[in-house]
């Protein structure tokens, strides 16, 4: 089995990358570098001992991405490339529904002019909205808070609207929860931009002495300790989900949460990052962030019973491996 990987060389596409090759499917990786470089390939190699095939391509250009579906005997597609700020969509709406709705109508196009009937995009948990958890697939969407989270809500649309229209095609919604973490051997993780303001990244800052503390938006919370609530989730657990999904697809749309169905605050969060790691975090307590909600976790049970896939790793193991990666970021 081909796949091609749209957005490969990112945070959750290279781990998936590596649960792929791992699991003996051959795997063919489009990216335009804009949130990643060509370090990452050496990784990859360094873990898996295979190259997998690349092409440096912005997965927005169709006459560009044709020349992939005319060499390539493709069989399925995972789109993960994507822009993923939500500050940034605040301020350049227009930059995020370009990048990340037309690469997905490129992609849909190029998939039913070349027969190829399976396709699995990444998804969001800032599909829901602000909406009571444990979210559950079958919720209805709300408007979400930022113009990233309706990119992701116009996608979802569009790849159901083709396989009302395609019934041969087999479409897989993602929604992902939080991924933290990084893969064991520290090759890989996620990269920090200067404008990413999402916690663990943000930890791990004050942890190498870059920043001085945590800003922790918010105390008053209806939460355990009155900070904000989400459902972190192992990249490789989610990165395993993919792998389930592939072997899963079935005919239509079927939508899928990855989560643990686990709350942790950011509190939680925090201590267990001192804990485990052996490092201080000092933090203080500010405003809450504009669009922020309170709680957002999984119902994750849908995943179980048809994908068979359930998470494996902790809290610990996310905390230890993303410091385990950042002790050892040396190129991105
Ligand atoms: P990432 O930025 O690390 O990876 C995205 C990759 O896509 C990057 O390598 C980037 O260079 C590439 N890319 C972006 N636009 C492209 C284009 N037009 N053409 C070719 N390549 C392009 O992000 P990630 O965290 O790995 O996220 C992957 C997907 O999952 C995204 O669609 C994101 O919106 C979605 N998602 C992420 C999270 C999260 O918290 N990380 C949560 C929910 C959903
Ligand atoms: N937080 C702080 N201080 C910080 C950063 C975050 O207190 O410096 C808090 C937030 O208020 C929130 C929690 O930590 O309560 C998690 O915040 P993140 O920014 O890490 O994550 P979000 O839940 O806001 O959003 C993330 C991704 C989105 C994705 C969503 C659901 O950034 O792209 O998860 O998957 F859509």
């Amino acid at each position: 089995m081909a796949i091609l990987v749209t957005g490969g060389l990112g945070y959750i596409g290279s781990h998936t990358v590596v649960e792929l090759i791992e699991n003996g499917y051959k795997v063919i990786i489009v990216d335009n570098y804009i949130n990643s470089n060509s370090n990452i390939l050496d990784q990859l190699f360094k873990i898996t001992g295979v190259n997998p095939l690349f092409y440096k391509i912005d997965v927005t250009q169709k006459d560009k991405l044709e020349k992939v579906f005319v060499e390539q005997k493709i069989d399925e597609v995972i789109h993960f490339a994507g822009l993923k700020s939500i500050g940034e969509s605040v301020e350049d709406p227009l930059r995020y529904y370009y990048n990340n709705v037309v690469s997905t109508m490129v992609i849909s196009s190029l998939c039913i002019k070349y027969k190829v009937k399976k396709v699995v995009f990444s998804s969001s948990a800032t599909v829901y909205g602000n909406q009571e958890s444990p979210l559950k697939e079958e919720t209805s969407l709300k408007k979400t808070t930022n113009p990233y989270g309706e990119t992701k809500v116009m996608s979802e649309r569009i790849l159901t609207d083709v396989s009302y229209a395609h019934p041969e095609f087999s479409i897989t919604l993602l929604r992902y929860f939080n991924p933290i973490g990084a893969h064991k051997s520290g090759l890989i993780g996620e990269k920090i931009k200067s404008s990413t303001n999402n916690l663990v990244p943000y930890i791990s800052k004050v942890a190498k002495k870059e920043k001085s503390k945590v800003e922790i938006f918010g105390k008053d919370y209806n939460t355990i300790d009155g900070t904000g609530v989400r459902d972190y989730i192992h990249v490789v657990d989610l990165a395993k989900g993919h792998v389930k999904a592939v072997q899963s697809f079935k005919l239509g749309i079927t939508t899928y949460n990855l989560g643990t169905g686990k709350g942790t605050s950011v509190l939680e969060l925090i201590g267990a990052f001192e804990k485990v790691n052996n490092v201080s975090i000092p933090y203080e307590f500010v405003q809450r962030r504009l669009g922020d909600i309170e709680v957002s976790y999984a119902d994750s049970s849908k995943a179980e019973r048809e994908l068979g896939w359930k998470t494996e790793l902790s809290i610990k193991d996310m905390v230890k491996d993303a410091w385990n990666f950042e002790k050892k970021r040396r190129t991105y």
